[in-house]
Formats: C-alpha cells, structure tokens, sequence
C-alpha cells in the first residue's frame, strides 16, 4: 500500500483550443435575482460586473470598478434609475454616462463600461463578443411564458468545470443517449439553422421515464452558445430552459428554470424534475473530467458531431 496518496488526475495535457467564452448572448443569472433598487454583485464571464435595476425597472449591467478612484460599485445604491458609486458619491446613469459628481460642476466624460442586456424568459443576457461586434441574433421568447396557463415551478444550477460547448455538444451526441441516459430506440434528428438547432425525438415505444411510454413529445431546441430549451408534452406538460455561461475560462455556471402546464400536481413535478436532473448530473460527471479533441475519433451512429461543430464554429468568430 502506498504512503501516498497520488492524484487521480490534473486535467489533459493538451491544451484546449477553444475560446473560453464564446460570442453571443449568455445568461448571467435570473430576472428575479435583481430586485427593483438593488445592486447585485457577479463574477462571470471572466470578469467582475455589477447588476442594478433602476426604480423605473429597467436593468444595467456595468464592469465593477468605479473609473474615478477604481472603488467596487457592489457596494453602490441605486438613485432613482443611476447607480451611485459608494466612494465618492458619483452617478452614472443607465447607459453608464456620469450625470452627477456632488462637489463639483464639471461632469467628466469618464463612463462605466456597460453591457448590452436582455430579460428573456426569465434570465438576464448579456451580449459577449471577443471583437465587440454588435448583436446579430435574439433569443426568441418562449410562448408558453406569456400564456397564463403555464407556471414557474423550480430552478436548478450547478457550478463545475467544462466549457459550454460541450453541453451544447450532447444534443449532437445520439451515442450516448443510450448509454448515459438509456434512451435506446429513440429517433434522433438534427437540425441545425443559423444560430439554433432543433433535436427532433420520436419516442414511439420508448420509455423515457417521463411519462407512458410513447405518449411523451419532445421539442428541444437550442439558441446560440450557451441556451437551450427542451418542452416535454404529451400527457404532461413542462419545460426546462437551462443557460450555460462560463465564468471563468473552464467553469460553467449552469442554471435553469423550469414551468409546467398548470394543475400539474406539485409531486409529480418535484419528480420529473428529480429524474430529469439526475440525468443532467450523469453528464455533468462526464463533462467535468473529460478532454476535448479536435479531431475525434468517430464512428457512423455517433450522430452529426462534426456538422454540430460546424454549427458552433460561428461563435467563435
Ligand atoms: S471611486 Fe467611485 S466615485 Fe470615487
Ligand atoms: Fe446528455
């Protein structure tokens, strides 16, 4: 028996060629995690932001530090719709202009960098591109959000190390929906249109574990880099719409939320939630230990890696 006790393992040797962050919109959080007045604090994306909502409720995003004296602005309040900096007492505004410096007339020129910022079903975007070109997508608002019969019923998250292709990756990935998450029998197809991707399931005679067997219709579709849904219908009816960001290169915040057709009974919701995230956690497992390789060695059966990656490319550039 040894004395020592080796590591398992330190990660690949070989480098990963992927940018750590790819451009689009990414998910920083939940609308509800900023409350009208508030000043929110995160690290993510590699950097440190401040989150406020003004008292008119529009939200603004801005790098954290102050461009006067350099104080975190995470101890800031909200005046009206402009954060003040906890430091000086200097304001700036919702596009990140300073309007005030209370002992002085001048008004400097010097502004926070802000981001470009969506709420959309539920969470809070912002627009990342390593060359600071402009938004050329959306992400479209789910319907089911806007028709009162549907409610939140839960969220999720997970913190661990990966990058947000390789989530992406798994609807491309028919291989291992048998062998990580059992679904043999069940008929793939991907397809891939402009900066979405739709994964077509025929679950006919397949026991998905979510509802009788062949009663369950699966629409799951996929938004840029880090954004994706997937609406189980059928019997039940709910939705899972999950956002992976990274927040530091090789960490991936990943968090969800999830609604359901309500009258749904609370129960039998907590348990497809519980079955659905266990199957989360099984590739989670996978993700957080595993290499990525350029040049995969693939099989036919695998499923359209190659033509996913293609697809992905373009938030790379
Ligand atoms: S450091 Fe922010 S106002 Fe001075
Ligand atoms: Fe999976």
């Amino acid at each position: 028996m040894s004395a020592v006790r080796l590591p398992e393992r330190r990660g690949p040797s070989t480098p990963d060629p992927r940018p750590a962050i790819p451009n689009g919109w990414l998910g920083i959080g939940y609308s509800q995690d900023v409350g009208q007045g508030q000043v929110v604090s995160r690290h993510i994306l590699g950097r440190d932001l401040v989150l406020f909502r003004g008292n008119s409720g529009a939200l603004s995003v801005a790098d954290a530090y102050c461009p006067h004296l350099g104080a975190h602005l995470g101890g800031g309040s909200v005046v009206d719709d402009c954060l003040r900096c906890p430091y000086h007492h200097w304001h700036f505004g919702q596009d990140g202009a300073c309007t005030q410096v209370p002992y002085s007339k001048v008004v400097p020129k010097a502004g926070l960098s802000t981001w470009l910022v969506r709420e959309i079903n539920g969470f809070i975007f912002v627009w990342h591109h390593a060359a600071g070109a402009p938004p050329s997508w959306e992400i479209p608002p789910h319907p089911a959000l806007s028709d009162p019969s549907y409610g939140f019923v839960a969220t999720r998250e997970h913190l661990f190390r990966g990058h947000p292709q390789d989530i992406s990756e798994n609807g491309a990935d028919f291989a291992h929906f048998i062998a990580i998450h059992g679904w043999d029998g069940v008929k793939l197809k991907f397809t891939p249109e402009g900066h979405s991707y739709r994964v077509g399931y025929d679950t006919e005679g397949v026991d998905t574990g979510y509802g009788e067997a062949g009663t369950v219709e699966v629409d799951s579709l996929a938004v840029g880099p880090g954004y994706t849904y997937t609406h189980y219908s059928g019997e039940r009816d709910w939705l899972m719409i999950s956002c992976f960001t990274p927040v530091d290169p090789g960490t991936v915040y990943l968090h969800q939320l999830y609604y359901a057709r309500r009258g749904m009974s609370p129960q039998l919701m907590r348990s497809l939630i519980d079955a659905v995230y266990a199957e989360w956690r099984k590739d989670i497992r996978i993700w957080e230990t595993k290499a990525y390789w350029e040049n995969p060695a693939v099989v036919a059966g695998d499923g359209p890696i190659g033509q996913f990656r293609r697809w992905y490319r373009q938030f790379y550039v």
